[in-house]
């Protein structure tokens, strides 16, 4: 990658320094830079789930498959529904949504099913796709999560109806462990195109995997492009010269924030396209940090959207936030304000100004007034908004957290506490192996106490 202003990010910090004192600030370097030995070394809990760490090059030498079959799917189907939950999901959503164009309906569209439990919806999304040509890329590291399994279940039994099975199966793309789980039986029984998520990478982590690199490519978005930004990004991460590591440096500003008594980030970005980047960083940095009893809540709005309803709260609510800003710092496209002969709406004085400078304007009355309301924040400055800088952005963001996640104590690449609730739930639904967790629930059940009025 020779073009490094494509790639560079930058973080403006100077909102967080008087809410943290030299000897904070020194002692949050310390724990990030052991976390980062601990990370280079392989030596921390979860190792065996750094398989994200060298994925970059290694996704992009073998990229090949992955193009040739979004090639297939985009000459088969106008729509590509990705069936697939959490991390087996965002990651795909998070990039084709920053990078497609919005309202743009030319190329293959993908829609999304799976990622939740409500009937009206899938129904919704099949009629929207009755007199469309439709491909399925279900996803499942697991092969067994009720969720996209209960969709696959629906949508693999409309496919059959609607192409026959021979046709379906050449239509449904299957991404799953090597050998292990439902799916892959499926897949292998029905001869589905398949591709494998690696063992050594978590859900939340295999963005860069074919589990968001075959629906982005898809999508019709350059993945090599997309690479080649995390792969320049993998080379300013490693080093431990925090002035010039965004990575360590945000890693840093977030445990030391953490420590001094701020347990909400609030990550705010100024570019709708950017909403499902900020879905997908609340999994990585949710899942990755919040156990043992820690860890930072990541809470995330879009802005200035949000200004105008969580713009209160923030600026003037319980002061236990601080805040990341999202800022692009060029746009692809704009728009510029143009001169009205009677200026009832008053708003000539903004004539010739281009939207995006407004924007910044937003940005930086925001940081300030947040600021002296007592939350300390940060602006990420992206170069663009380009399948390079998000590339960049995603493995900035990964590596990060696994430095926060060390520097708390925590292993940054399990996720126990996504069973409590598919354990009740099972229990609930009767399915066999759940019997006395069934009892146990139905009991306190009984004892809640509810009104209606
Ligand atoms: O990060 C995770 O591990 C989770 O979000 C999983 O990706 C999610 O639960 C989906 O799991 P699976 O891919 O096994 O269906």
């Amino acid at each position: 990658m020779s073009d490094h202003s494509a790639t560079r990010i930058r973080i403006d910090y100077g909102n967080t320094l008087d809410a943290l004192d030299s000897k904070a600030l020194d002692a949050a370097l310390g724990r990030v830079r052991d976390a980062q030995s601990v990370l280079q070394q392989r030596s921390g809990p979860g190792s065996e789930f750094l398989g994200w760490v060298d994925l970059p090059a290694q996704a992009r030498d073998a990229l090949q498959p992955v193009q040739d079959t979004a090639e297939r799917i985009r000459s088969q189907a106008d729509v590509l529904i990705v069936i697939g939950i959490g991390g087996s999901y965002l990651g795909a959503r998070a990039v084709i949504e920053a990078l497609r164009p919005p309202f743009d309906s030319a190329g293959t569209q993908v829609l999304y099913a799976g990622h939740h439990i409500d009937g009206g919806y899938l129904r919704g999304l099949m009629d929207a796709c009755a007199d469309r040509r439709v491909a399925l890329n279900v996803i499942s590291k697991s092969g067994t999560t009720t969720e996209p399994a209960l969709a696959f279940r629906v949508l693999r039994q409309w496919m059959e109806e609607r192409y026959g099975r021979q046709e379906a199966a050449a239509r449904i793309y299957a991404t799953t462990d090597a050998q292990r789980g439902a799916l892959r039986r499926v897949a292998d029984e029905e001869g589905y195109t398949t591709f494998v998520i690696p063992d050594d990478v978590g859900g939340r982590f295999s963005v860069l995997t074919p589990v968001g690199l075959l629906p982005i490519a898809a999508s019709g978005i350059d993945v090599a492009a997309l690479l080649d930004g995390a792969v320049a990004m993998r080379e300013t991460a490693l080093l431990d010269d925090a002035d010039r590591n965004p990575a360590l440096r945000y890693a840093q500003l977030r445990d030391a924030l953490y420590r001094s008594g701020k347990h909400i980030e609030v990550l705010a970005s100024f570019h709708p396209p950017l909403t499902y980047v900020a879905e997908w960083w609340k999994q990585l940095f949710g899942e990755s940090e919040g156990k043992d009893g820690k860890g930072i809540f990541p809470a995330a709005v879009s802005n200035t959207t949000d200004l105008h309803s969580m713009g209160q709260y923030i600026q003037d609510g319980e002061r236990r936030l601080f805040e990341t800003f999202l800022f692009s710092e060029s746009v692809g496209t704009d728009i510029e304000v143009p001169s009205a002969v009677e200026d009832t709406d008053g708003l000539n004085f903004l004539a010739g100004s281009r939207f995006a400078e407004v924007n910044a304007d937003a940005l930086r009355g925001t940081a300030l007034a947040h600021h002296e309301g007592g939350v300390p924040n940060a602006t990420i400055l992206l170069p663009g908004i380009t399948p390079a800088s998000i590339g960049a952005l995603l493995y900035f963001f990964e590596t990060a957290v696994a430095l926060g996640g060390y520097a708390l104590g925590v292993n940054p690449f399990d996720q126990p506490g996504v069973e409590a609730y598919k354990r009740n739930m099972f229990a609930l639904l009767r399915k066999p192996g759940f019997e006395e967790t069934r009892e146990r629930l139905l009991a306190r059940l009984s004892g809640n106490e509810s009104i209606s009025g």
